[in-house]
């Protein structure tokens, strides 16, 4: 890393150019005269203004608004019977970082807006990295990558105004309707978390563990926040948008500063590998949960995080997580979303930090590298004069596995573009169902049934409306009927926000 020179800091005197040599002022530029023209051999008035100009990278696609910080797991229990991966050996301690964010916002938009929160965790282990890119919910809103680009754009913002929009929100949730459980989850009482310290994460997909005799076995992983859960109501989020954007981002950085270390205690689900191949429904569908009585969570460990980033756009803009950085004794699933994560995120990276991305401080493992990935802009690690390519003769080792791979799975039959086969209890709203009338409380349904219908009058037209209502029903028949027995007592629906256009409404 780069390392300058503190001790002129505060003086008037001690700054340099890019190249090291004393910087001639950073209050004025060179011209002719006090009042004369800037010269062009201001050379370190020409690089301040050069690298202003590119001081920014891309943001993130999707969850570009978020912060984070570093810390340690601890594994505390004996996991070894699912799997051999060093960093969930009893004792181990493993340093890591996280980070968590919004999904739809951009840069600057308020953190409280109801939204799902990413929680994205890098593990630094003596196995390389690790990294776990999940949310604060067990489930998503799509089972099949093609849809994910769609899904976000819907969530994002017209092409016309750049305004965002409800229409077409509930247009692609409605068309989608396996989106049911995810938005129940979103527009019910766990919308809104109060802090990132008081809501839970989940790995979301079903992932492999690999023991060391070879066993594998399918998990779902479950951080659950020390803290105690807590969450904003819409009024609280609402006003705190407005007074605050950056709550949440300013709650974890102060409370780290405070000696407050938010803590999350890990558990995971398991599976027998056999199992998934018979169970009522697809294990590896990633808008469904795994019922606990069928698989109880067993506990691994826990996460504290300590210490703040010392430089946010070096430790948590350019930190790169991917679902595809995975270690031995780890495996991926079956699951169509997770297999096309695998791909995209450090394509992503590539794209907003640049080639070398993984050789950018929070993103190096810490252990010893010997890719076989070089040069490309800013390259900062190389290798000196050894072999660039393999197998070679020159003493630099490959990797020449030609064995099974243990953390894989059967697969056979044509190739098609199809949904997942269907089991019996594979259905899309049930399981959302179950969520409304067996784990909300009345309150909650009351606060979902406004929540809901606020949304639907806040621009969305026919025939969306409709579908919308049917959608809620399919979830609920009472549910829905409450919902649009709302909408449609509304004489006078107000506009969105920013649309100004009351023609737009049905
Ligand atoms: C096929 C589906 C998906 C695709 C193609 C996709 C793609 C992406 C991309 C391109 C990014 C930006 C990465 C970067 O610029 O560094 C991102 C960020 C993120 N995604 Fe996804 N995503 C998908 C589904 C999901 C799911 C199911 C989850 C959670 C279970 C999730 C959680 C996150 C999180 C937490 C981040 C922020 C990462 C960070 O903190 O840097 N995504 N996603």
């Amino acid at each position: 890393m780069l390392k300058r020179d503190d001790a002129g800091h505060g003086r008037k005197t001690g700054s340099t150019t890019g190249a090291g040599a004393p910087a001639p002022s950073d209050r004025n530029s060179l011209t002719i005269g006090p009042d004369g023209p800037i010269l062009l051999h201001d050379v370190h008035f020409l690089e301040q203004m050069a690298h202003f100009n590119r001081e920014k990278v891309i943001e993130r696609q999707p969850h570009a608004k978020g912060s984070g910080a570093f810390g340690v797991f601890e594994t505390t229990e004996d996991v070894s019977a699912w799997t051999k991966a060093a960093l969930f050996q009893k004792g181990v301690k493993t340093d890591m970082l996280a980070r968590f964010s919004t999904v739809a916002g951009e840069q600057g938009s308020p953190d409280t807006w109801r939204d799902v929160r990413g929680f994205s965790l890098k593990f630094y282990t003596s196995e390389g990295n690790y990294d776990l890119v999940g949310n604060n919910t067990p489930i998503f809103f799509v089972r099949d990558p093609m849809k994910f680009p769609h899904f976000i754009r819907s969530q994002k913002r017209l092409p016309d105004s750049g305004l965002r929009d409800n229409h077409m929100q509930w247009d692609f949730w409605t068309n989608n309707p396996e989106s049911a459980h995810q938005v129940t989850y979103l527009m019910g009482p766990r919308g809104l978390p109060r802090t990132w310290r008081h809501m839970n994460g989940y790995g979301s997909h079903t992932y492999m563990w690999v023991n060391a005799k070879g066993e594998r076995f399918w998990v779902k992983y479950h951080f659950h926040t020390d803290q105690g859960m807590e969450f904003f109501t819409n009024e609280e989020a609402k006003a705190m948008a407005g007074s605050d954007s950056d709550y949440h981002r300013r709650d974890l950085f102060e409370a780290i500063e405070r000696g407050e270390h938010p803590s999350w205690t890990l558990s995971v689900q398991v599976m027998p590998f056999e199992e998934a191949k018979t169970y009522r429904f697809n294990p590896f569908d990633l808008t469904k949960v795994w019922p606990h009585a069928d698989y109880p969570l067993h506990r691994v460990g826990r996460m504290t995080l300590n210490r703040n980033p010392s430089n946010f756009h070096a430790e948590i803009e350019q930190a790169a997580f991917s679902p595809g950085n995975i270690v031995p004794g780890i495996g991926l699933s079956p699951d169509k979303m997770l297999l096309g994560r695998a791909f995209a995120y450090n394509d992503a990276q590539r794209n907003r930090i640049g080639a070398n991305f993984h050789q950018l401080p929070v993103n190096q493992p810490k252990v010893p590298v010997q890719s076989y990935m070089f040069d490309g802009p800013m390259a900062y690690h190389h290798s000196g004069n050894a072999p660039v390519y393999a197998p070679n003769s020159g003493g630099r080792s490959w990797a020449d596995e030609t064995g099974p791979v243990d953390d894989g799975w059967e697969a056979d039959g044509e190739m098609v573009r199809s949904a997942y086969t269907l089991r019996a209890d594979d259905d899309d709203f049930s399981q959302p169902g179950t969520l409304v009338r067996e784990v909300f409380s009345e309150k909650d349904r009351e606060a979902l049934v406004d929540q809901v219908a606020g949304s639907l009058l806040g621009g969305v037209r026919e025939p969306v409306l409709g579908r919308a209502f049917q959608y809620w029903k399919n979830i609920d028949p009472e549910i829905g009927r409450r919902i649009e027995e709302k909408v449609r007592a509304s004489t006078a629906p107000e506009p969105a926000e920013g649309m100004g256009d009351a023609g737009m409404h049905a």
